[in-house]
């Protein structure tokens, strides 16, 4: 695909949707009110709007490498206040995938420039699990099973910041944890029990005071 395709490919969009309705530019100017936010990771063949068929407008999105939630991470953190405090996003999806190569790289022993604080959190995900996931034989099984865990704790890490824990306790906001299986298609809901580790973890987290 060159850059002339590209902007082919976008005078054709833009001629669709004037033809289905002729204000559709005029009216996404106005502004947005998303009900999602969508943290994801930066691979090029996880594209969020087409695995959800979401329309313009309709979902606030964040991608990294490997879907990560850091708190010192000034530019998830500005997304993530943004879209909580100001846009008032009802739900919050952390979705990681299969075949994931930041996951891959977090496993492997071997120094990755400035990669390597990026990864560091997932090999803590990794300690963090680690009797779990040493007790898996199957290393595919192991990497599938690593990539699921590191999208339940960046759920968790969701969960620390005082934006959410506020926007839980006002409104009802909720966290998703998903993984985009890349062999199929479909997305997997990993069905993460969001009031469950928000009692366990806030004797010690606990922002909203
Ligand atoms: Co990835």
């Amino acid at each position: 695909m060159n850059f002339d395709k590209i902007f082919k490919n976008n005078e054709k969009w833009v001629a669709e949707k004037l033809s289905v309705d002729p204000d559709y530019f005029k009216n996404l100017s106005k502004g947005q009110q998303p009900e999602y936010l969508y943290i994801g990771c930066s691979d090029s063949r996880v594209t969020a709007e087409d695995l959800m068929g979401a329309n313009p407008g309709e979902v606030f999105i964040h991608r990294n490498i490997a879907n990560m939630v850091i708190s010192i991470d000034l530019n998830m953190m500005s997304v993530l206040n943004y879209a909580v405090r100001h846009l008032k996003v009802k739900h919050i999806i952390v979705c990681g995938h299969y075949e994931c190569g930041g996951v891959k790289a977090a496993m492997t022993p071997a120094d990755m420039g400035i990669l390597n604080p990026w990864l560091r959190n997932i090999r803590d995900v990794y300690r963090l699990h680690q009797a779990e996931l040493d007790g898996i034989e199957d290393s595919s099984k192991r990497y599938n099973r690593l990539i699921e865990l590191n999208v339940q704790e960046q759920c968790v890490n969701l969960i620390k910041t005082a934006a959410v824990q506020e926007a839980y306790k006002e409104r009802g906001l909720s966290v998703q944890g998903w993984v985009f299986d890349i062999h199929t298609g479909k997305i997997i809901d990993l069905n993460i029990d969001f009031a469950g580790i928000l009692k366990g973890i806030m004797k010690i987290y606990d922002l909203s005071k």
